[in-house]
C-alpha cells in the first residue's frame, strides 16, 4: 500500500463489521500468559504491529508462540526461567510494550536493554524508570529510550504510593515489578485507569486486591496460564461508532466489543452528544465485560469532556474531537494534557488535522475547544500516529460533498491497531465507492 489514502465524503454506515481484538488485553495476555510456566491459547488476539513488538521481545527471553487455527498458543518457561535477552528489546512503536516490559525487566536477574522508533523515543520513561528504581531496579539514567533496566540486585522494595498520572501502562509496569518484590506493594492511582492487567492477573493466581483507586500485591503467588478469549477493541469500534453517529441514515452493529467502564468513556460522551448507542447482549468473556454494540445516525451536539471521562475515554480523544467538529455547538476538553505525550502530540496534530478541514478550534495546555460545523475536505497528515490517521478518515467520511475528498499522508499507520482498517472503511461504506 501506498503511504497516502484519498478518502471521499460519502455513506451512510450500514451492516454488521467484527472489529478486531482489543490491544490493550492483546498485549496482558501475551505478557501475562508469559509469566507463568506452561502453554495458554489466546483467542481473537490483536494481529497488528504493536502486538508483534510485544511477542519479538518476549521470544528474546525463551517465550514461543505457535498459531494453531484462530488460536495463538503461548509456551513459556515462565519467567523464573527467562534467559537474558541476546539483543535490545525493540519495542517499534509501542508504549504498552516498552512499559510493561519494563516491569517484568525489573524481576529478572539481568539487564535489559530497551528501544523503540522515533515516536517511542520522544516519550516520557521516568514515570516507569524512577519507581522501578525505588523498588531496587538498578536502570538507566535517562528521560527516554533508548534504556536499560536490571533486576539482578533483587527488589528489595515494594511499591508504596500514589501514582503522578492515572496510566494503564505505569500501574501495570509497577505490578509486573511487584509481583517479583520481596515486599508487598500498594498502589494508589489518581484516576480509572484500564485495570485489564489486575483482571487478567487476579485470574492466574496472583495476590491482587483492588479496593477503588487502591490496588495491593503480595509478591510470591504460584501463576497458572490462562487460555484468553480476547474481545474486540473499543478503540476500534469507536471510529465506526463515531462515523455512524455522524452520518445520516447510518445504522451499523458492532458484535464481541469490550465494554469495561475503565474503557467506555467514548460510549459516555457520544450519548452525552445526543448519539443513539445501545449495548444488547451484555456478558462475561474471560473476566472482562462484553456487549453487542448499535449505533445509528442522528443530531450530535457539543459537549464537555473533562475529569475521569478523559482516562476512559483517552484513546478516542482524537476521534471524539472529529465528532465535536460535526456537532451543533462548541465542545471543550479539559484536563487531558497526556495527550500530549502519545503517539503523537495529539492535541497539537488533532487541532492541525482540523484546521485544515475548515474547522475553528482553540489549543490549550491540556485540551481544546472545537466550534462545530461543516468540515470540508482537505490534505491532512497522520503524523505517523494510527489514531490521526483513523480519525481523518472519519471526518473525511463525514465531510462536506461539495467540498472533494480528503488525502490521508501517513495512511499506513494504521498497521500499529488496525490492518484491515482502509478495508472495512469500504466494507461498512454504502455509497458504492
Ligand atoms: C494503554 C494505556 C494508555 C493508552 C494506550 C494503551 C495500556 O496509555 O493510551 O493506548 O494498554 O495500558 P497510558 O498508560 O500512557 O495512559
Amino acid at each position: 500500500m501506498g503511504d497516502e489514502i484519498v478518502v471521499a465524503p460519502g455513506g451512510p454506515l450500514r451492516g454488521e463489521l467484527r472489529v478486531p481484538g482489543d490491544k490493550s488485553i492483546s498485549h496482558r495476555a501475551l505478557i501475562c500468559n508469559a509469566l507463568a510456566e506452561g502453554e495458554a491459547r489466546i483467542r481473537g488476539l490483536l494481529d497488528s504491529a504493536d502486538c508483534r513488538s510485544t511477542m519479538a521481545c518476549l521470544s528474546q527471553w525463551g517465550v514461543e508462540f505457535e498459531i494453531d487455527a484462530d488460536n495463538l498458543l503461548v509456551r513459556s518457561p515462565g519467567q523464573h526461567s527467562f534467559h537474558q535477552a541476546p539483543g535490545t528489546l525493540d519495542c517499534g512503536n509501542s508504549g504498552t510494550s516498552i512499559r510493561l516490559l519494563s516491569g517484568v525487566a525489573a524481576g529478572l536477574p539481568f539487564r535489559s536493554q530497551f528501544d523503540g522508533d522515533e515516536s517511542l523515543r520522544s516519550r516520557p520513561m521516568r514515570r516507569v524508570l524512577d519507581p522501578l528504581a525505588a523498588m531496587g531496579a538498578r536502570v538507566a539514567d535517562s528521560d527516554t529510550a533508548p534504556f536499560w533496566v536490571d533486576g539482578s540486585d533483587g527488589l528489595h522494595q515494594g511499591f508504596n504510593g500514589n501514582l503522578a498520572v492515572a496510566s494503564g501502562q505505569v500501574k501495570s509496569c509497577i505490578v509486573f515489578a511487584a509481583l517479583r518484590a520481596e515486599h508487598p506493594s500498594r498502589i494508589v492511582e489518581p484516576g480509572p485507569s484500564r485495570d485489564h492487567t489486575e483482571r487478567m492477573l487476579g485470574a492466574m493466581g496472583a495476590d491482587i486486591e483492588v479496593d477503588g483507586s487502591c490496588i495491593r500485591v503480595r509478591p510470591g503467588a504460584d501463576l497458572a496460564t490462562s487460555d484468553v478469549h480476547v474481545p474486540g477493541d473499543i478503540s476500534a469500534a469507536a471510529f465506526w461508532m463515531i462515523a455512524a453517529a455522524l452520518i445520516p441514515g447510518s445504522d451499523i452493529g458492532l458484535p464481541n466489543v469490550g465494554v469495561n467502564p475503565t474503557r467506555s468513556g467514548v460510549i459516555d460522551v457520544l450519548r452525552s452528544m445526543g448519539a443513539v448507542v445501545e449495548l444488547h447482549n451484555q456478558r462475561d468473556v474471560s473476566g472482562e465485560p462484553v456487549a453487542d454494540i448499535t449505533v445509528r445516525g442522528s443530531q450530535l451536539y457539543g459537549t464537555r469532556i473533562d475529569g475521569d471521562l478523559i482516562v476512559t475515554a483517552l484513546d478516542e480523544l482524537p476521534a471524539l474531537a472529529v465528532a465535536a467538529a460535526f456537532a451543533e455547538g462548541v465542545t471543550e476538553i479539559h484536563d487531558a494534557a497526556e495527550l500530549r505525550v502519545k503517539e503523537s502530540d495529539r492535541i497539537e496534530t488533532t487541532s492541525a488535522m482540523l484546521t485544515a478541514m475548515g474547522v475553528e478550534v482553540e489549543e490549550w495546555p491540556g485540551g481544546m475547544r472545537i466550534v462545530g460545523g461543516q468540515p470540508r475536505g482537505a490534505t491532512v497528515d497522520s503524523h505517523g500516529d494510527h489514531r490521526l490517521a483513523m480519525s481523518a478518515a472519519v471526518a473525511a467520511l463525514a465531510s462536506d460533498p461539495e467540498s472533494g475528498p480528503t488525502t490521508i499522508r501517513g495512511a499506513s499507520a494504521v498497521e500499529i491497531s488496525y490492518p484491515s482498517f482502509w478495508s472495512d472503511l469500504d466494507r461498512l461504506r454504502h455509497d458504492g465507492r
